[in-house]
Formats: structure tokens, C-alpha cells, sequence
């Protein structure tokens, strides 16, 4: 008898405690859930803005002159030796190809493309002045596919 009884009181308290919990501030647990989501919303705007703006894939970007888009392999494959300004193109330990749509064509009597074509497949064939036969050949291979349209992004890189 005397053991049940405070059990019973307990669970009856409990329950008391729990129905008014529940039911003593609906309008309260209401607010609060839409308040709690608001900050979230909030937040992924925020994070996906700069994202959106410093994140933006180089290859994605069109050229600074020609408005022709960065080839991807351009950026992996020759972008480790070779600058491109505003790209992700950095390199430093060949000439800077920039402009190389214009300068191309004064190189040799081939003529632009012909000019780039040939120092990517056969790279010593004529020397940038001031450097050394440092450029690695089969790199049309390197490129694959995308080797045309990495000339052609050159080329118009005026
Ligand atoms: C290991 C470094 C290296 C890599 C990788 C490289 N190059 Fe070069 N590149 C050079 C050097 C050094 C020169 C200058 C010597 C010469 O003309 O071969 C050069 C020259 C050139 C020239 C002639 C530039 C001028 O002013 O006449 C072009 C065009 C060129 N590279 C394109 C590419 C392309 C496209 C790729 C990627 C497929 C590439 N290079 C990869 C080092 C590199």
C-alpha cells in the first residue's frame, strides 16, 4: 500500500507536469518553431552568395579579350607553366600567353594558329625569345580531345 501510493502520486504529478507543459503554452512552442528555421533561411543565402561569386570555376569565365571560355585542360594541363591574366592560369616558367593571338603572328611566317599549333605539338621547333627548351613535347596529347579547342581559346587571346 504505502509503496504504490507515491509511485501512483509521482506518475500522477508526471503526468500533471506533462499535460501542462503541453497544453499551458501552445502558442509559444508555435512561435518558437518558425523562429528557429528563420536563421537557417537566413544563412543559406549567405553562404552560397560568395560561392556564387568567388567560387565560380575559372573555366567558367570567358576570355578577358576574345570572350571565348577557358578550356578546363588549358587551366590543368598548361596552366601549371603558363599565365593567363584574369584566369586560373598562373604558371610562371614559360612566356605569358595573354595576348598570344597577336604575338603568335609575329613569331614565324606560319601564321597564329599555325604558330600555336605547332608549340604545343612540337615545342622546340621555335623557342620564345628568352627561353629554353623547357616546354615538354606531346602535350597535344596531354590535351586529348580538348586540344583544338585549347587552339582555338589561344587564338583568340588578342
Ligand atoms: C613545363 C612547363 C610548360 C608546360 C606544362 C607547357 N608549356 Fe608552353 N612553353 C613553356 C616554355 C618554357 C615555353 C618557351 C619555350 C618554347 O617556345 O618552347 C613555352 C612556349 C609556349 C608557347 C609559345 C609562346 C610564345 O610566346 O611564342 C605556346 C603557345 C605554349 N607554350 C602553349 C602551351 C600549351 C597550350 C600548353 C599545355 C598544353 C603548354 N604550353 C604547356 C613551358 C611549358
Amino acid at each position: 500500500m504505502f509503496g504504490r501510493t507515491p509511485i501512483a502520486l509521482l506518475a500522477l504529478l508526471i503526468a500533471a507536469v506533462a499535460i501542462v507543459a503541453a497544453c499551458g503554452n501552445p502558442g509559444e512552442s508555435v512561435v518558437a518553431q518558425p523562429t528557429a528555421l528563420a536563421p537557417q533561411d537566413e544563412i543559406t543565402p549567405i553562404t552560397a552568395d560568395p560561392a556564387d561569386s568567388d567560387g565560380e570555376p575559372a573555366t567558367q569565365e570567358p576570355a578577358p579579350s576574345g570572350g571565348v571560355a577557358v578550356p578546363t585542360a588549358f587551366i590543368t594541363t598548361c596552366g601549371i607553366c603558363h599565365t593567363v591574366a584574369d584566369t586560373g592560369a598562373a604558371g610562371q616558367v614559360g612566356p605569358e600567353l595573354t595576348h598570344i593571338g597577336t604575338i603568335a603572328s609575329t613569331r614565324t611566317d606560319l601564321g597564329a594558329e599555325a604558330y600555336i599549333r605547332q608549340s604545343i605539338e612540337d615545342p622546340t621547333a621555335f623557342l620564345a625569345p628568352g627561353f629554353g627548351p623547357v616546354m615538354p613535347g606531346g602535350m597535344d596529347a596531354a590535351l586529348g580531345s580538348e586540344f583544338d579547342a585549347v587552339v582555338a581559346y589561344l587564338v583568340s587571346l588578342q
